[in-house]
C-alpha cells in the first residue's frame, strides 16, 4: 500500500470531477438586437389584370387570383424575394393594399319601447317571416362588394357595408337607448407601408390598429378603357380578391319579434341565423346578460384580410417579367429595408463555484502524484521500466545472448521475438549437486524453483510438489 497506493486511490476519486464540471456549465439563451439592411423585391401594387378579366359583368378569375385566395384561406406561409434574415427582423416595407376612399354611415336610435314593439323599424329593411309569424329586423350585416371601373371613376373600388345592432338589457327599466349603425365605406387600391416580421425569407404581417399606413393610392386601372361595350373584355385587378373574401365575411342576421307578442316579450335573437353563423359568433358578445345584444365592428378585420390578400398578390407577381407595364409608371420593385434584427442564440454559462470545486480536487490529485516522480532524474538514461528493461538491467539468463545495445524494440524484432517463455517450475541447477560435509560433491535431488524460462524447459507445477528453500 504505502504512499503510491494512497495516491492511486486519490486519483481514482477524481471521478467526482465529472458531475462537478457538469454543474459548472449550463446552456442559456441570449437575445441580441442590431440594425441590418435587407434587400427586398416586392411589387408595390397589384398589377393590372391580376384578377382576370370581366365580360358582360362576369368576372373570369385568373389562376393567380385563385392561387392567392386559396393560400390566404390555408394560411400558407408568405415567402418574399428577400435577402434572408437570420433570427427575426422587424422592418417597414411598401406593398399593395387598400386605402379608404370615403365612408357614409347612418344611425338609428332604438328606445326601450322599440325593443318591445314588433312594429318598430331600423335599418334598411324590415321583413315578415311567415314561417315563424314574426317580423325580422337587421342585427348584423356585412357585405363586401365591388364597383367595376366606371366613367369618370377609373379605379376599381371595394365597397364594404357593415351594420351592427347594439342594445342593453331590456329588462332593465332604465335601459339607455340602443343603436343600429349601418356604414358603407369605399376602398381603392393603394401602396401601403407595412410593419413586417421576417424570419429567413418568410414574412408575417402582425395585426395591429396602425398596420398598413397609406402612402398613395394606385392608379393601376388607368389602362382600362371605360367606354367599351359590355361584351368586350376588361382587365380586372382586385375584384376577385374582394369577391372571395366576401364568401367568408358576408353576414345577414336578424332579430325577430312575434307579430302579436304576448305582453313583455321583446325582439330576440334569431335562433337559426340565416347565414354565416361562424362570422356572427366571432363578433357577438355572449358574455352579456338578459336580452342585451352587443356586436363588435368587423371592419378592421375585413380590411386587414383584404390587405393581406393584396399583399400576397404583390408577392406572387413580383417576378412577372412584364410587371413594369402593369403597375404605375416610375415604380420600382426594389426596396432596401432598415431592419431591426433579433437573434436568439444558445450560449454556455460557467458557474465558477462548481468549477473551483473541481479544480481543487484536481490540484490535490496532482499534489499526491507529483512526489512519486521525485528523483526520476537520478535514473539518468533509463527512462523505461518495462519488463524487458528490468530483465536486461538485472542480467536475466534468458537474455544473456541478446545484444542489449540494440534497444528493446530491435531486440524483440531480431532475436528474442520468437522465443516462447512460460511461468512455472524451472529446474534449479545450482541445487542439483549437493556438497557433502567433506567438501565432495555428490548427486542431490532434482530441485525446482518458480520462474520464467523458455517454455520447453518449464514444468507445470502439480499437487504435492516440493520446493526447497
Ligand atoms: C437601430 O436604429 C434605430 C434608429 O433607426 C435606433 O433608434 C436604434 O437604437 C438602433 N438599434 C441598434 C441596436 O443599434
Ligand atoms: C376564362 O378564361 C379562360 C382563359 O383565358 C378561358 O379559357 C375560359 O373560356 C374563360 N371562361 C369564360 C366563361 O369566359
Ligand atoms: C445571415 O447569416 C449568413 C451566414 O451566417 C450571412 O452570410 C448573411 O449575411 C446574414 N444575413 C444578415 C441579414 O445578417
Ligand atoms: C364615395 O365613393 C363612391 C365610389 O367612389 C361614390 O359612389 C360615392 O358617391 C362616394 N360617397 C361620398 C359621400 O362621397
Ligand atoms: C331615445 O329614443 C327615443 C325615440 O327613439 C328618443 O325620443 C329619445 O330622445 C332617446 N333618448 C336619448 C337619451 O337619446
Ligand atoms: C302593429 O301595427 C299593426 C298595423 O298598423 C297594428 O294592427 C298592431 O296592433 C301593431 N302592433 C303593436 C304591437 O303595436
Ligand atoms: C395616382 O394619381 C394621383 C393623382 O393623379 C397621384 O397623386 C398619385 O401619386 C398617383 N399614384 C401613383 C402610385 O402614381
Ligand atoms: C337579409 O335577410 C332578410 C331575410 O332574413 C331579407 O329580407 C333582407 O333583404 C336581407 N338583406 C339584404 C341586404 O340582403
Ligand atoms: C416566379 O416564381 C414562381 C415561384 O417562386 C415560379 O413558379 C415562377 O415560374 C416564377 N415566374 C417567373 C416569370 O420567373
Amino acid at each position: 500500500m504505502g504512499f503510491p497506493g494512497f495516491a492511486t486511490i486519490v486519483v481514482a476519486l477524481m471521478i467526482i470531477d465529472g458531475p462537478l464540471l457538469q454543474r459548472a456549465t449550463t446552456v442559456d439563451v441570449v437575445t441580441s438586437t442590431k440594425n441590418v439592411t435587407l434587400a427586398l423585391n416586392l411589387s408595390p401594387e397589384v398589377p393590372n389584370g391580376f384578377s382576370g378579366y370581366g365580360q358582360y359583368h362576369t368576372l373570369n378569375t385568373s389562376s393567380s387570383a385563385i392561387s392567392v385566395s386559396v393560400d390566404w384561406k390555408n394560411r400558407a406561409p408568405i415567402h418574399l424575394d428577400i435577402q434572408p434574415c437570420n433570427g427575426t427582423c422587424i422592418a417597414k416595407a411598401i406593398g399593395p393594399g387598400v386605402a379608404l376612399s370615403n365612408c357614409s354611415s347612418q344611425t338609428w336610435e332604438i328606445s326601450r319601447a322599440d325593443v318591445y314593439d314588433p312594429n318598430a323599424t331600423w335599418g334598411l329593411w324590415r321583413a315578415y317571416d311567415s314561417l315563424h309569424d314574426a317580423w325580422r329586423l337587421p342585427m348584423m350585416y356585412t357585405l363586401l362588394g365591388y364597383l367595376a371601373p366606371n366613367s369618370p371613376r377609373r379605379s376599381e373600388v371595394a365597397k364594404l357595408q357593415v351594420g351592427v345592432l347594439h342594445w342593453d338589457d331590456p329588462e332593465d327599466e332604465n335601459m339607455p337607448n340602443g343603436t343600429y349603425v349601418e356604414s358603407t365605406c369605399y376602398y381603392v387600391p393603394a401602396m401601403l407601408e407595412y410593419d413586417l416580421v421576417v424570419r429567413g425569407t418568410e414574412v408575417t404581417i402582425p395585426d395591429h390598429p396602425d398596420q398598413g399606413r397609406v402612402l398613395q393610392t394606385a392608379n393601376n386601372s388607368l389602362s382600362f378603357s371605360l367606354d367599351v361595350p359590355p361584351d368586350q373584355v376588361q382587365p380586372n385587378t382586385m375584384d376577385a380578391l374582394s369577391l372571395y373574401l366576401n364568401l367568408f365575411v358576408n353576414v345577414n342576421s336578424s332579430v325577430l319579434s312575434a307579430a302579436n307578442p304576448p305582453p313583455g316579450q321583446f325582439w330576440g335573437l334569431d335562433p337559426f341565423p340565416s347565414s354565416n353563423s361562424a362570422q356572427l359568433a366571432k363578433y357577438f358578445d355572449y358574455t352579456q346578460v338578459g336580452g342585451a345584444i352587443h356586436l363588435t365592428d368587423p371592419t378592421h378585420d375585413i380590411v386587414f384580410a383584404l390587405n393581406e390578400l393584396m399583399f400576397r398578390a404583390g408577392v406572387m407577381s413580383t417576378n412577372w417579367t412584364n410587371l413594369a407595364d402593369l403597375i404605375d409608371p416610375g415604380l420600382s420593385i426594389k426596396q432596401t429595408l432598415q431592419a431591426e434584427q433579433t437573434v436568439t442564440e444558445n450560449v454556455y454559462r460557467s458557474d465558477l463555484r462548481w468549477f473551483a470545486g473541481a479544480a481543487i480536487l484536481e490540484i490535490i490529485a496532482v499534489l499526491f502524484v507529483l512526489p512519486l516522480f521525485w528523483g526520476w532524474w537520478t535514473l539518468d538514461k533509463v527512462t523505461l521500466l518495462s519488463p524487458f528493461e528490468v530483465a536486461l538491467a538485472f542480467d536475466a539468463p534468458l537474455l544473456k545472448e541478446a545484444n542489449s545495445a540494440q534497444g528493446v524494440a530491435a531486440m524483440v524484432e531480431s532475436e528474442m521475438g520468437s522465443t516462447q517463455v512460460k511461468w512455472g517450475a524451472v529446474p534449479d541447477r545450482s541445487n542439483f549437486y549437493d556438497t557433502d560435509s567433506d567438501g565432495t560433491q555428490r548427486n542431490g535431488n532434482a530441485a525446482y524453483r518458480l520462474g520464467i524460462a523458455e517454455s520447453q524447459s518449464v514444468m507445470t507445477p502439480h499437487k504435492g510438489m516440493r520446493f526447497d528453500v
